[in-house]
C-alpha cells in the first residue's frame, strides 16, 4: 500500500471516528458524555496534527503553487473554525446558536477541503 493511500485512510478514520462521536454527542445533548467527548476531541486533534505533518512534509519535498497554497490555507483555517466553534458550543454557558450551526455545518466543508488537499498530493514527492 502507498504512504499515500495509508495516509488518506488514516485521516478518513479520524473523520469517521469525528463523525460518528459528533451524532452521538448531539443526540444526547448537555452534558455530554466523557468519554465520547474526550474521543471526539482526541481525534480531531489528531486528524489536524497529521494532515499538518503530511503537508508540511510535502511542502519540503516540492515547491507549492499557489493554487495548492490557497486550498492548504482554506483547509486549515476551516479546520480551526471548526474547533473553535466546537468549544464554544459545549461550554456550559448559553452561546449564539451560530456557533452550533457552524459546528455543524463546516465539518462537511473541512471534510471536502481535506479530500482536495490530500488527492491534490497524491503521488507527490
Ligand atoms: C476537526 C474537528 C471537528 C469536526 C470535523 C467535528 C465534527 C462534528 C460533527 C459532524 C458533529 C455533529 C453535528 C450534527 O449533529 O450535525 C459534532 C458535534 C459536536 N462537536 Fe465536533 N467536530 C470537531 C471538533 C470538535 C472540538 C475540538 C470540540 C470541542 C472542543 C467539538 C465539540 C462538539 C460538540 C459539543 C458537539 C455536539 C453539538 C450539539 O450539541 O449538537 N468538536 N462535531
Amino acid at each position: 500500500m502507498s504512504s499515500d493511500v495509508f495516509n488518506a485512510g488514516l485521516i478518513g478514520a479520524f473523520y469517521v471516528i469525528i463523525f460518528i462521536c459528533g451524532f452521538f454527542l448531539s443526540r444526547y445533548g448537555k452534558p455530554y458524555p466523557m468519554a465520547l467527548f474526550t474521543l471526539h476531541k482526541l481525534a480531531a486533534v489528531a486528524a489536524v496534527v497529521y494532515l499538518i505533518l503530511i503537508i508540511r512534509r510535502l511542502h519540503h519535498s516540492s515547491a507549492l503553487m499557489t493554487g495548492e497554497s490557497m486550498i492548504i490555507i482554506v483547509t486549515v483555517l476551516l479546520l480551526i473554525i471548526t474547533i473553535v466553534s466546537g468549544g464554544l458550543t459545549s461550554l456550559d454557558k448559553p452561546m449564539p446558536a451560530c456557533f452550533l450551526w457552524m459546528h455543524k455545518l463546516l465539518p462537511y466543508a473541512a471534510v471536502a477541503a481535506t479530500a482536495v488537499v490530500l488527492y491534490g498530493f497524491m503521488g507527490k514527492r
